[in-house]
């Protein structure tokens, strides 16, 4: 429902994004406009799935996390009363404080701090201070908390979307459903997320990590010292990065390589040590047993780096990593990220996945910082003017490689497609 109505701007993805038969470019402006962002807002954020969280984080009734989705506030809470998976708009319906103010945790009732109106699990209205002061009475049902427009869970992974009219999640999935059915399948029983988080920011713009979590062009000049550190420890660097990506319907995209390293399931390197060998070859005769060999060496030796448009990042590569990230202006965003791993995983074999995540993926990792750098780099870049475009137009014309930007392409077609369009905001 549009109350204001911002007036709808046709066209800016086709100004911003250019494709010839051999050129792909897109303009700066696009990174560095506010004007775009408050576009994207609306017909991106708000008319597209988002991720949320994992059904994991909440098992227990009365679990909750806060999160921003789409750069909204919001929670998601286990209901007490019915078990079911529950996202809220985090905005008290008395005068608007947000009722959820810690980031996790477990609780029967939400009350806000403000003028303590009381909301149970279920989002229902349960308590108000002196409530004889409204001629009447309140309406305690129409005042409980608004839950996101719709919500839907895929294998545990709950999205939400403030368009009421958006298809099912499965069909928004389209391809990408069946990389996350091959990366959860990896796990015996189910995958979780491991309990704590990674928050950081990044002085720049959203669409800049959404290039760099599938780019394998970069992997090897900017994480150099990574790659050093394998070789020093023994890793065959021989293989290099191989493999290609695919175009998964919707701007989803993934790539699909050979990579040096290891993973925990199932392929041993020699960061994970010696006495590691024979329970990653257990694991990954598990596999073969459970897949068959051909299903069982993507699982174990391939990676994948996977976008599901807009903004969920799940990477499945020396560790399995699950990233969003929202705009809080053109040029700054705040990520989220997460480590997933197969519930009641081994101690041991355990213990390699948390290091094998934090050695590249963490805060402190090879990755993170190298790419924080690259990426604030990039949109530094931007504010010296004289140049207009970037290019994305690697591989064009052949069959894509992982080091192509093919998958990058995919996304700024339907990044291109969303901005074209007139939409309103959707309250
Ligand atoms: Fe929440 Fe008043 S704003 S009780
Ligand atoms: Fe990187």
């Amino acid at each position: 429902m549009t109350l204001l109505n911002d007036r709808p701007v046709l066209g800016t993805g086709s100004r911003l994004v250019v494709e010839e038969p051999d050129r792909f470019r897109v303009h700066r402006d696009s990174m560095t406009s506010a004007e775009v962002l408050t576009q994207e807002q609306r017909k991106i954020f708000d008319h597209n799935w988002l991720y949320v969280g994992h059904e994991s984080e909440i098992a227990n009734p009365g679990d909750y996390v806060r999160r921003r989705v789409g750069g909204r506030p919001l929670f998601m809470v286990r209901g007490v009363k019915t078990g079911q998976v529950n996202v809220f708009h985090n905005s008290c319906t008395h005068r608007g404080a947000v009722v959820c103010r810690k980031d996790q945790g477990n609780a029967k009732v939400f009350q806000c701090f403000y003028h303590a109106w009381t909301f149970d699990s279920e989002g229902k209205l349960s308590g108000v201070p002196d409530r004889d002061a409204y001629a009447g009475g309140l309406d305690f049902e129409a005042l409980g908390l608004a839950r996101a427009a719709r919500v839907e869970s895929y294998r545990g992974f709950v999205f939400a979307c403030y368009d009421p009219d958006v298809v099912g999640l499965v069909e928004y999935l389209a391809g990408a459903k069946d990389y996350l059915d091959l990366i959860i399948d990896a796990a015996p029983a189910d995958m979780e997320i491991v309990n704590g988080s990674q928050h950081y920011g990044m002085d720049a713009n959203w669409k800049l990590l959404v290039e760099n979590s599938i780019d394998g062009y970069h992997a090897v000049s900017t994480h150099d010292t990574y790659f050093k550190y394998l070789v020093a420890l023994g890793t065959d660097l021989s293989v290099g990065v191989k493999g290609t990506s695919r175009d998964l319907g919707n701007g989803h995209a993934v790539l699909e390589y050979e990579a040096p390293w290891g993973r925990p399931v199932a392929k041993w390197e020699p960061l994970f040590g010696e006495d590691a060998r024979p329970s990653v070859e257990g694991l990954r005769r598990d596999l073969v047993e459970r897949f068959g060999e051909e299903r069982a060496h993507r699982m174990a030796d391939l990676n994948r780096n996977m976008l599901i448009y807009p903004n969920l990042i799940v990477n499945d590569i020396m560790a399995l990593t699950v990233r969003t990230f929202v705009p809080t202006a053109p040029d700054k965003m705040e990520i989220s990220a997460w480590e997933m791993a197969p519930r009641d995983e081994q101690p041991d074999v355990r213990q390699r996945r948390l290091d094998s995540f934090l050695t590249f993926l963490g805060p402190a990792g090879f990755a993170t910082p190298d790419d924080i750098e690259a990426l604030e780099s990039c949109q530094l870049g931007f504010t010296s003017g004289g140049v207009e475009w970037n290019d994305i137009s690697r591989g064009m014309g052949r069959e894509p490689l992982a080091t192509d930007e093919a998958q990058m392409r995919t996304f700024w077609r339907r990044w291109r497609d969303d901005m074209d369009r007139e939409r309103g905001a959707v309250r």
